[in-house]
């Protein structure tokens, strides 16, 4: 029996489906075998080849020189947590923003609940982007850090995270960019952002597997590791190996992953990224635009789909966010996410917090039908509650 079709409109939890090449590339490291810097066997030595292949390709697209700068981790998450945990101390002073990914703002929280940190947000406006406007004063003296989210995974909103980079360099503070919602599918210039360390996700825009991710890390900062272990090299040190990137890469590396992520980099050198950028703002603008016009909706984010990614949030009045998720795969066969995204500070700054809203993420291989489809079912929806 076949699958029965669905809407997929989730790309920004993970993206879906895959291009077949991701598939196929995947499947061949498992068939494949071998285990990179482990034995020194034929079939090692391919893992380890493909592995030196894969960090080259990824540091590239992301426009890294140095290989060796770019540590696989297994999602945004580990990176994250790799980055905090690696360089904060106590008595150090964080500056982020109240739109941080539970990612960010967890581990903040926990250190700052055990007196290691303090931390400062900078404030945000009721349409989900930060205000700037008093961002000076905002530096202490033992500001050690600087985070923030390169886009809303609730709204799409693009950050100023350029004015952010630049502030925290003019005061050599470093600043670490989370490029979850953006890598694969706006275009990340290292340069511009003044970024030092930037975080990705493997499986959403760069279209691999789930259970891989990175962080890039600017030469020179150290991070003390956040895993410690087997590195395949320097077996008779006593400590982490100090060469990167086993530095900070203990463990078995996740091939399968890494493969599948190097084949999804591929498929989007392929296309291009600007032509699924120009799709994706299309779609993102088709589907506020569409949404707006139903009666009862509100539609949360930035005005103009260019200052975002294609991530798009709604409320219909008087309606539980999770039943209107709930009718939609029910009754039409679309998936979506709702509630709050593991992004409460985000709802909190929209005043959507703690009902949430309806997310809708569309990705390379949605149509217009299907938007069109999904603009229906809305409506659908508004109309049997009797709005409008
Ligand atoms: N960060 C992912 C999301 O927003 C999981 O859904």
């Amino acid at each position: 029996m076949g699958e029965t079709q669905v809407y997929y409109f989730d790309n920004a939890a993970t993206s879906w489906p895959k291009p077949e090449a991701v598939y196929r590339a995947v499947d061949r490291a498992l068939r494949t075998g071998g285990s990179p810097g482990r034995s020194g066997h034929q079939r090692t030595l391919a893992a380890e080849r493909q592995l030196y292949e894969a960090r080259e390709k990824v540091a590239s697209f992301f426009g890294v020189s140095k290989p060796s700068s770019l540590i696989f981790t297994l999602n945004a998450t580990d990176a994250l947590n790799m980055a905090i945990k690696g360089l904060l101390k106590k008595g150090d002073h964080v500056l982020t923003t109240p739109c941080e990914y539970n990612s960010v703002a967890r581990p903040l929280n926990a250190m700052a609940r055990d007196g290691l940190i303090t931390v400062t947000e900078i404030p945000c406006t009721g349409q989900g982007t930060l205000d700037v406007t008093g961002l000076s004063s905002l530096f202490l003296p033992h500001t050690a850090l600087v985070i923030a989210t390169h886009a809303s995974n609730v709204t799409g909103q693009l950050m100023p995270v350029e004015e952010l980079g630049a502030a925290a360099r003019a005061r050599q503070v470093p600043f670490l960019l989370d490029a979850a919602q953006t890598a694969g599918v706006y275009p990340l210039s290292l340069k511009t952002l003044q970024a030092d360390m930037v975080v990705f996700s493997g499986h959403k825009g760069p279209l691999g597997p789930q259970g891989v991710g990175g962080l890039i890390l600017e030469e020179g900062l150290a991070l003390r590791p956040w895993r410690e272990g087997g590195t395949g090299s320097r077996s008779h040190e006593v400590l982490q190996p100090q060469v990167m990137p086993d530095y900070l890469e203990a463990g078995t590396m996740n091939m399968p992953g890494i493969a599948g992520l190097q084949a999804g980099i591929d498929y989007i050198e392929s296309v291009g990224l600007d032509s699924i950028r120009f799709h994706e703002v299309r779609l993102a603008s088709k589907l506020r635009e569409g949404l707006k016009k139903i009666p009862g909706t509100r539609v949360y984010g930035p005005a103009d789909p260019e200052e975002g990614v294609a991530v798009v949030s709604f409320t219909l009045d008087g309606l539980d966010c999770g039943d209107v998720g709930f009718i939609l795969e029910e009754v039409h066969g679309i998936l979506c996410r709702t509630g709050l995204h593991c992004a409460p500070g985000a709802h909190r700054c929209l005043g959507t917090f703690p009902q949430g809203t309806v997310r809708l993420s569309p990705g390379f291989s949605t149509t217009e039908e299907d938007v069109d489809y999904l603009l229906e079912a809305v409506a659908e929806i508004a109309f049997e509650a009797g709005l409008g």
